[in-house]
C-alpha cells in the first residue's frame, strides 16, 4: 500500500465528523500517544485519533487505567498534537480529574485542550449528564464512554462484557440518552453485545457511537492502535484483529483498519455474539 500523504485531506472537524455520521460514512479511531505514531495513523487516514488513559497499561506499563495523572495526559496530548496534522483529537480526562464536580472538569478539560485535544472525553453513566452539559455549553466538546468503562474495573469486578441482560442493556440505554440529552457529540460503546450498541445509535441518530467491542452497528470503531498492530504482549480481547499479520508496514496495517472500518468489513459481527 502506498504511504503518501493524500493531498486532498483536509483537517477533520466536529462538523465533517458530523457530516460523514449523517452521510453513514463510518468514523475510524484509533489511539496514539506519542508524535511519531500520531503522524503515522494521521498520515494513513484515521478521522480521530484518541490520546486514550489506556497509555497508563501500553506506554507506563500498569496493569490498569487507574494511576494515570492529569500531568501524564497533558504531557502525550501535546506529543501527539505536535506530529498530527489533520486527524480530529480527542484526549481523555483521567481518573480522578473530572469525578469531583463540574468546575474540576471544566479545569481538566481546559488542560487538555490547551495541550492540543479539540474533545474530551470522559467515562461514566447519567451521573456525568451535568458535568457533560456543563462542559459543552462552555465550548469543550464531549465524547462520553458507557459499557466497560476501564477506569472503574475495580468496582466492575474485571474487564466483563456489559449489559449481557434486559437490565444491564436498559440501564446502558437509559445513560447513553441521558449523556445525548446532555450534549455529548460522540460516545464511546466498549464491550457490550452488538444489540444493545445498534439500540443506543437507533435511539439517538444525532451521537456518533463509537464501538469497541460492540459490533458493527456503530457510526464508528476505535481500537487501542499497539493491539491492533499485535505488539502488545499478553491476551488480546477477542474483539481485536491483528491488522499487521498480512505483513507489510505498520502503514500499511493502519491503512487496512481505516478501510475495514470504512467498509464495514471490521468488526466481525460474529465476534461479537455476547
Ligand atoms: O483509553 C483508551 O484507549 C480508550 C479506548 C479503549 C476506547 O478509552
Amino acid at each position: 500500500m502506498n504511504n503518501a500523504v493524500e493531498p486532498s485531506r483536509k483537517p477533520i472537524t466536529l462538523h465533517r465528523l458530523r457530516e460523514m455520521h449523517a452521510k453513514g460514512e463510518k468514523i475510524a479511531m484509533l489511539t496514539a500517544y506519542d508524535a511519531t505514531f500520531a503522524r503515522v495513523v494521521d498520515e494513513a487516514g484515521v478521522d480521530c485519533i484518541l490520546v486514550g488513559d489506556s497509555l497508563g497499561m501500553i506506554v507506563q506499563g500498569h496493569a490498569s487505567t487507574v494511576p494515570v495523572s492529569m500531568d501524564e495526559m497533558v504531557y502525550h496530548t501535546r506529543c501527539v498534537a505536535r506530529g498530527n496534522r489533520n486527524a480530529w483529537v480527542v484526549g481523555d480526562l483521567p481518573f480522578g480529574s473530572y469525578q469531583e464536580n463540574r468546575e474540576q472538569a471544566l479545569r481538566s478539560s481546559i488542560a487538555l485542550m490547551q495541550a492540543g485535544a479539540q474533545m474530551v472525553k470522559l467515562e461514566g453513566g447519567g451521573w456525568t449528564a451535568e458535568t457533560v452539559h456543563f462542559l459543552t455549553e462552555r465550548g469543550v466538546p464531549v465524547c462520553a464512554h458507557l459499557g466497560l468503562t476501564p477506569q472503574s474495573v475495580h468496582a466492575l469486578g474485571g474487564y466483563r462484557i456489559q449489559g449481557r441482560d434486559e437490565a444491564g442493556a436498559q440501564t446502558l440505554r437509559k445513560h447513553a440518552k441521558a449523556l445525548a440529552d446532555a450534549g455529548a457529540a460522540m460516545m464511546v460503546l466498549e464491550l457490550m453485545p452488538s444489540a444493545v450498541a445498534r439500540e443506543v445509535q437507533a435511539d439517538n441518530p444525532g451521537l456518533m457511537t463509537i464501538g469497541i467491542g460492540a459490533g458493527q452497528g456503530t457510526a464508528g470503531q476505535v481500537l487501542v492502535l499497539h493491539d491492533m498492530l499485535n505488539i502488545t504482549r499478553g491476551k488480546l480481547p477477542r474483539f481485536v484483529r491483528n491488522f499487521a499479520a498480512e505483513g507489510g508496514s505498520v502503514d500499511d496495517a493502519i491503512r487496512r483498519y481505516v478501510a475495514a472500518v470504512k467498509d464495514g468489513s471490521f468488526p466481525d459481527e460474529a465476534v461479537h455474539a455476547y
